[in-house]
């Protein structure tokens, strides 16, 4: 089966969807993590954030890869190295909205999806998986959750890592790239027509995976 769980930035999807994945014994796909591997590489390479043909080309021949990683977080590469932490440096997540709204760099990374959505049962997280990637999902949720509650959730996460960011300046962050990402021309961040929408401001992490294994058991047994 594919899951497909798309939503804004903070709503919980990637922590979501790493417990669906395996709790059903499926691969999970953090596609964020493919766009954030294509920032990375641009920025250190000197490619402008709006240089579409340049960062297209640098997509198309980049290799992402993923490995089984410790508490379940993948392990991210670019061909051989290892870009598991880089790609969540603020100077990534600051860039990766105006990278990522690019046709040809969307092009590159739709095709791996896809490829990877072919080889069998998967759980994928992103913006635009119901709707543009695999519109033919079995089950598409569209996680969300109030802006303040996100940014305290990313919030808490960076410190966790050591980073210290006021929850005034994480709500503003948050809401540009949600802009962003929502208003762009191709594929953006909105809910596909059949998804289920799941709002997770007042939920824990446990009480949002029952309710979405109960929606992939129904799907998979009924
Ligand atoms: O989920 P994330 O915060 O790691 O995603 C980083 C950025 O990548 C996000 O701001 C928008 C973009 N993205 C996208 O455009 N399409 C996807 N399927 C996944 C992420």
């Amino acid at each position: 089966m594919i899951i497909a769980i798309d939503g804004p930035a903070g709503a919980g999807k990637s922590t979501i969807s790493r417990l669906l994945a395996d709790r059903f014994g499926w691969p999970y796909l953090d596609t964020g993590a493919m766009y954030r591997t294509v920032t990375l590489l641009a920025l250190e390479q000197g490619i402008h954030p709006d240089a579409g043909p340049e960062l297209g080309q640098l997509a198309r021949n980049l290799e992402i890869g993923f490995q089984p990683g410790p508490g379940g977080v993948p392990r991210v590469f670019a061909g051989c190295r290892e870009v598991t932490d880089a790609i969540r440096s603020q100077e990534v997540s600051a860039n990766v909205s105006e990278v990522s709204a690019h046709a040809r760099v969307r092009e590159a990374m739709v095709a791996q999806q896809r490829a990877i959505a072919a080889a069998g049962d998967v759980v994928m997280d992103g913006r635009d998986i119901g709707t543009v990637v695999c519109p033919g999902a079995d089950v598409k949720i569209f996680l969300t959750a109030s802006n303040g509650e996100r940014a305290r959730r990313r919030r808490l996460e960076l410190e966790g890592k050591g980073a210290q960011i006021s929850q005034e300046q994480m709500e503003r962050e948050i809401a540009a790239r949600d802009d962003y990402d929502s208003s762009r021309e191709v594929a953006p961040l909105k809910a596909a027509a059949d998804a289920v929408i799941v709002d997770t401001t007042e939920m824990n992490i446990d009480k949002v995976v029952d309710m979405v294994s109960a929606i992939i058991r129904e799907k998979r047994d009924g």
